[in-house]
């Protein structure tokens, strides 16, 4: 019988319990492969039905030989399909009997085409002399890493022991290195809570590490180190004690991360006690730091309390920003949570006009039915998820009436996995009790959860922070308007600005008609954008240059997008050159293909539509 929920895996995990993962891999630079065995503890998920079919994911792997219970067992590798990749079917020479744990072994090797790997020559890193290799398995890349179940509705507690050359962290916690052996350690970790196989992750390269509070260290190569303790020293431990004051004690016991190279497709990604992060947080300014925030807040929504699906992402991100933005109100006052809340709000609405109102991808549950989830990917499930989330807190009375349920919920559903409809109940189940049905009656459940476009209430937010943003934004539009001469504006307009500000005048600009060029280069002289350290504000200025159409900057925005892989600033970038100049556009993406990490190479090409390999 299948009862299978999730349409982005093949494997049979309703028939197929596990009870633990140990990842026993060795990391070839050479030949830039990861090689090795799986070695799972399975039971069957059915009372009192012995296990008799094994089906796992895989995707462009080489499976080379499985066992059970130390005996060798035949086993099938089936036709590729698309983004899902090929089954692996086990067929037990003799059904496993229900109560048994059995030992199962299966031995391969990663190949060219892992999506979920990137390795870097020497060259791409910082210190240019040793290589360097990452994972990156959210959403459904872990299977081009190992055979799994590759749905974050199962969660398993690991052990990895990895051999390389160059220090490596995996997503648990560090118990040491054993066996020297031409010239390379194992690197053993142990991670004793249950983990969706997204949140698996593998990185080796030249670390150094630097105590950035009390239960957390930072990662990265030794040539930025000082750079990254000083960029997130002063913070940790206070989001870490917000975070804990809004939802549970921490449970992963150490909060460390890693700052890796340039070509790191996302902002940050969560892996258990293992942040990967994008270099392009150090602004040295400490500016970007929110984003520490969403990743550590990540351990309650998304690490403990998991989405069934990708379908109900947005109980990952959503959540995680609702949870972000109260950290930052906690710490930096509530009219920063308002402010960044209007950020939020605007990139919902250029998401919902870049995939159209009536998409699928603009609902908050969405279909994934035949659909790779990368493409699905956007600022959606982010912002309309905070949106649900923001209203609900306002509709139930706010925010002294609306937290005590966020402990209520991690606490609830720790160590398992939710859908939209056990969110629901349990807002019931807290809120009822209380006197307050009515209020969670009124909410138009339907239209937040299946309706596409933007979300069915308009949220009121506290602009004291924006509005001397929207006030200069306004003075540029008249200005040019008006073809004055844009000589007036000068760097005082800005003086004492926050990034966040200046990137929502960024943004609100780019909403408004293109700019007159010498307006362009005019906004450079005075505030000096192009050449800004935060990539927020460059890249928002970038989008403008683009936008005009302003050609004496495209070289800047071409090397820029070189340098960076984050695909938040790469997409829309090439997005905005292939409309200015496609040729350019394709040229410059062909010259840096390699550069990126295969995930975002491949969006890009879609996104420009280039067909050939
Ligand atoms: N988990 C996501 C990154 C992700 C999502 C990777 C889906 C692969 C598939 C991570 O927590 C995230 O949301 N990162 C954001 C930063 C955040 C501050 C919004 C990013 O990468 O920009
Ligand atoms: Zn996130």
């Amino acid at each position: 019988m299948k009862i299978s929920l999730d349409p982005s895996t093949q494997s049979n995990y309703y028939d197929v319990a596990i009870q633990h993962l140990l990842l026993d891999a060795e990391i070839d630079f050479d030949k830039e492969l990861l090689f090795g065995a799986v070695e799972y503890k399975i039971q069957s998920a059915r009372i009192s039905q012995p296990l008799s079919h094994i089906i796992l994911d895989t995707s462009y792997l080489d499976v080379k030989a499985v066992s059970l219970n130390d005996t060798s067992v035949p086993f099938r590798v089936d036709e590729r399909r698309d983004f899902l990749g090929n089954a692996l079917h086990v067929v037990p020479p003799m059904p496993i009997p229900a109560v048994d744990v059995a030992t199962l072994r299966i031995s391969f090797s990663t190949t060219k085409e892992c999506t979920a790997i990137q390795f870097l020559d020497p060259q791409q890193t910082i210190g240019g002399n040793a290589p360097y290799m990452f994972s990156q398995c959210q959403a459904i890349h872990a299977r081009s890493m190992l055979p799994c179940q590759d749905t974050p509705s199962v969660k398993v507690p690991c052990t990895f022991h990895i051999r390389s050359k160059l220090p490596v962290i995996a997503s648990g916690i560090p118990c040491g290195t054993c066996d020297f052996r031409d010239d390379s350690l194992v690197y053993m970790f142990e991670q004793p809570l249950g983990i969706p196989s997204y949140l698996i992750s593998i990185l080796s390269g030249d670390l150094a590490s630097s105590s950035v509070g009390p239960r957390s260290t930072v990662y990265t190569e030794p040539d930025n180190i000082v750079a990254c303790k000083f960029e997130f020293e002063h913070d940790m431990e206070n989001f870490m004690k917000a975070a804990e004051s809004l939802t549970t004690p921490y449970a992963w016991t150490r909060y460390d991360f890693v700052v890796l190279p340039p070509s790191f497709p996302y902002g940050g990604m969560e892996n258990p006690n293992a942040t990967f992060a994008t270099p392009t947080l150090i602004a040295g300014d400490r500016s970007n730091v929110s984003v520490i925030a969403h990743e550590l807040a990540h351990s309650w929504s998304g690490n403990l309390v998991t989405n069934e699906s990708w379908q109900c992402f947005w109980l990952n991100e959503g959540m995680t920003v609702f949870l972000e933005r109260k950290i930052i109100g906690r710490i930096q006052g509530e009219k920063h949570r308002q402010f960044d809340a209007i950020i939020g709000w605007g990139e919902l609405k250029e998401a919902v006009e870049l995939f159209g109102k009536d998409h699928e991808f603009t609902k908050l549950i969405v279909d994934l039915d035949g659909k790779d989830p990368d493409d699905a990917f956007s600022t959606i499930p982010y912002e309309k998820g905070f949106n649900f989330l923001y209203e609900i807190e306002r509709v139930i009375g706010g925010p002294t009436v609306f937290e005590p349920f966020l402990s209520f919920y991690f606490r609830k559903f720790a160590n398992s996995t939710v859908n939209e409809t056990k969110f629901k109940n349990a807002l019931y189940e807290y809120f009822k009790p209380l006197g307050l049905s009515n209020a969670l009656d009124s909410i138009d459940w339907d239209a937040w959860f299946y309706a596409p476009g933007m979300p069915p209430v308009i949220p009121k937010f506290d602009t004291t922070l924006a509005d001397n943003c929207y006030k200069l934004a306004d003075v540029w539009v008249t200005s040019a308007k008006s073809s004055q001469s844009p000589d007036h504006f000068k760097q005082d307009d800005i003086k004492g600005w926050s990034a966040g500000q200046l990137s929502l005048f960024l943004d609100v600009l780019f909403e408004t008609d293109a700019f007159p060029q010498n307006y362009i280069a005019a906004m450079d002289s005075a505030y000096s954008f192009s050449n800004s350290k935060n990539a927020e504000i460059s890249f928002r200025y970038f989008k403008l240059v683009l936008k005009s159409r302003y050609k004496p900057l495209y070289k800047l925005v071409v090397d820029q997008v070189g340098k960076v892989g984050r695909m938040k600033f790469v997409r829309p970038t090439y997005r905005l050159l292939n409309q200015a100049d496609h040729e350019l556009a394709v040229r410059t993406f062909k010259k840096y293909s390699n550069f990126y990490h295969k995930i975002c190479a491949g969006l890009v090409k879609k996104d420009l539509g280039i067909t050939e390999n």
